[in-house]
C-alpha cells in the first residue's frame, strides 16, 4: 500500500449537484474555505454546465469570482464543452475537469450525446484548456456498472481510457457512478488499466450507495492507487444516472487513511467541522459515520 495518498474534494460539485435545495453562493464559498483549512489540496469547487440542466450550480461564475484562492491548492471545475471552457477560462479555474461515460445509454442522458459524438468536444476542451495552461482532470462515469446497460466490458473502459489519456489529460478518475463496484472487481479493473496507464495517474471516484466504497477504496490501495475522491458529509450523486446516491464521505476516507498510517496531510476533526457547516444547508441527513458520531457525542 502507498504510504500517503491525496483526498480530492469533490463536494462542492458531485455533491451539490443533485441537490434540490439551492446553497447560496457565500455558503458554498465559505464551505470551500473550510475545506481548505482542513488541509484538502484539491478542491472541485463547481461545473461550468449547463445551468438548465444543473440549476444548483448555476452560480459558477460567481462562486469563482469571489472565492479568495489559498496558494498551493488547486480550484477545479467540470467543463462540458466549449461554452463551458470559456467560462471556466474567465474564470481562470486551476484545473478543467471533463468527463464521459464508459456506457453510452448514460452518456446520452448526460450529455445528450452519443460517446463518439462526445470524444471530438473533450479533445477541444483539452486541447484549448492545456494551450491556456490549464491541467485537466478526465473522469471516466459508469466503470463499474451502469444503471441503464449493466456491466461494461473492460476492452470498452480501457479503449476510452486511453482516448482520453491521448488527448492529453493528467489524471483519470475511474468511477462508480451509482455505487456498484465492489473489492473484487475494483482490483479487477485497475489491475488490468495499469498495464499501460501507471497508477499515479489514476484516482478512484466512489460513490457509495450499498456501503461498499471504503472497502473498494482498500482494494484500490492495495493494487497502490494514491488518488480518492470524496465529498465532505458523504453528499453527492449524478442527476442523470437512477439510483445515484452519495460520494464515499471524505472524513469517513481520511479516518481510514489515519487507522491505516497514511499519511493524507487532512485533519480530521475539521473536515468534519467543514461537513458539520453544510449539513443544515442541505434538505437531508448526510450519511457519513465521523460526522453521525460527533453528532452523537
Ligand atoms: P444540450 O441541451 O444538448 O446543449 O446540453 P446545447 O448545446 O443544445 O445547449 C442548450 C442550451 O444550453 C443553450 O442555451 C446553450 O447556450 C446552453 P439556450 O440557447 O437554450 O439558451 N449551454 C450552456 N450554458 C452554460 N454553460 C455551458 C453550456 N452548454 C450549453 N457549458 C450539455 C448539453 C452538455 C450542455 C448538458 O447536457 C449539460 O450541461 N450536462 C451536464 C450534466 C451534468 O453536469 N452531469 C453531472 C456531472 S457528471 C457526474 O456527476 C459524474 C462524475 O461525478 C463521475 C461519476 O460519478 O461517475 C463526474
Ligand atoms: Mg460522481
Amino acid at each position: 500500500m502507498p504510504s500517503n495518498v491525496i483526498l480530492k474534494e469533490v463536494g462542492p460539485r458531485d455533491g451539490l449537484q443533485n441537490e434540490s435545495s439551492i446553497v447560496s453562493t457565500e455558503k458554498k464559498i465559505a464551505w470551500i474555505d473550510k475545506l481548505v483549512d482542513a488541509g484538502l489540496k484539491y478542491i472541485e469547487v463547481t461545473s461550468f454546465v449547463s445551468p438548465k440542466w444543473i440549476p444548483a450550480l448555476a452560480d459558477a461564475d460567481d462562486v469563482f469570482r469571489y472565492l479568495k484562492r489559498k496558494q498551493g491548492v488547486t480550484y477545479a471545475a467540470l467543463v462540458p464543452n466549449a461554452r463551458g471552457l470559456e467560462r471556466a477560462l474567465r474564470a481562470d479555474v486551476d484545473e478543467v475537469g471533463i468527463f464521459i461515460s464508459a456506457s453510452d445509454t448514460h452518456n446520452r442522458r448526460n450529455v445528450n450525446k452519443s460517446i463518439e459524438e462526445t470524444l471530438p468536444v473533450l479533445k477541444e476542451v483539452v486541447r484549448t484548456a492545456k494551450e491556456q495552461g490549464k491541467t485537466a482532470r478526465g473522469y471516466l462515469s459508469t466503470v463499474f456498472g451502469c444503471p441503464y446497460e449493466g456491466r461494461v466490458p473492460v476492452s470498452q473502459i480501457e479503449k476510452i481510457s486511453h482516448e482520453l489519456l491521448e488527448m492529453g489529460i493528467d489524471e483519470l478518475s475511474l468511477g462508480d457512478t451509482i455505487g456498484v463496484a465492489n473489492p473484487k472487481q475494483v482490483k479487477q479493473i485497475v489491475r488490468q488499466l495499469k498495464v499501460t496507464i501507471p497508477t499515479g495517474r489514476m484516482a478512484l471516484h466512489l460513490h457509495n450507495t450499498r456501503g461498499l466504497a471504503l472497502a473498494n477504496i482498500v482494494a484500490g490501495l492495495e493494487e497502490n492507487i494514491q488518488i480518492f475522491d470524496g465529498a465532505a458529509g458523504g453528499l453527492g450523486g449524478c442527476p442523470y444516472a437512477q439510483g445515484a446516491t452519495g460520494n464515499v464521505a471524505t472524513e469517513d476516507v481520511q479516518y481510514l487513511m489515519q487507522s491505516l498510517g497514511i499519511e493524507t496531510g487532512v485533519d480530521l476533526k475539521k473536515l468534519v467541522e467543514a461537513a458539520q457547516f453544510i449539513a443544515p444547508h442541505i434538505g437531508t441527513d448526510l450519511p457519513s459515520y465521523q460526522l453521525r458520531l460527533t453528532d452523537e457525542e
